[in-house]
């Protein structure tokens, strides 16, 4: 490939990369899903408290999506494989939504962020 193609096509990649931001982040999890639960999750005063109530804060956001991108890239504890990935997958794309201040973030990290539905099938007793 001559330069003259090849770097429009590297600054278009390098674009996508900064755009994209967490979803193209390295492979290996940065949090245990025990340590996602504990920052994000744990208690009445915890972020994700706060934006299930509609209540969250930039920082909240913030948090919950660099928290739950970890997520996906954990080995679920218990249960189906297949369930969650669905499910965690589902949270971080949700937690990345609110960053970016997408209509209708708030539904879709509600529905994904259903603490019962995931610990049923995936929290070890
Ligand atoms: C996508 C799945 C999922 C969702 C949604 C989820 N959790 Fe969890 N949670 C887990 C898993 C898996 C564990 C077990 C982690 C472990 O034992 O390492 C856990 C563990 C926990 C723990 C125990 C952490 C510890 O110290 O061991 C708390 C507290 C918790 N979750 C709170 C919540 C609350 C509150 C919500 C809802 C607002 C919630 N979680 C939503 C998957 C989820």
């Amino acid at each position: 490939m001559q330069i003259r193609t090849a770097l429009p096509l590297l600054a278009a990649l390098t674009a996508g990369v900064v755009i994209t931001g967490c979803s193209s982040a390295p492979k290996t999890p940065k949090y245990t899903t025990e340590q996602v639960m504990e920052q994000g999750f744990k208690g009445k005063e915890s972020p994700a408290a706060r934006v299930g109530q509609g209540a969250g804060t930039a920082a909240d956001f913030k948090l919950l999506a660099e928290l739950t991108a970890s997520l996906p890239l954990n080995a679920p504890m218990k249960g189906d494989a297949a369930s969650w990935k669905e499910k965690s997958t589902a949270l971080a794309q949700a937690g990345q939504q609110l960053v970016a201040g997408k209509a209708g973030a708030l539904d879709a990290w509600k529905s994904a962020a259903n603490c019962k539905a995931c610990h049923s099938v995936h929290k070890p007793d």
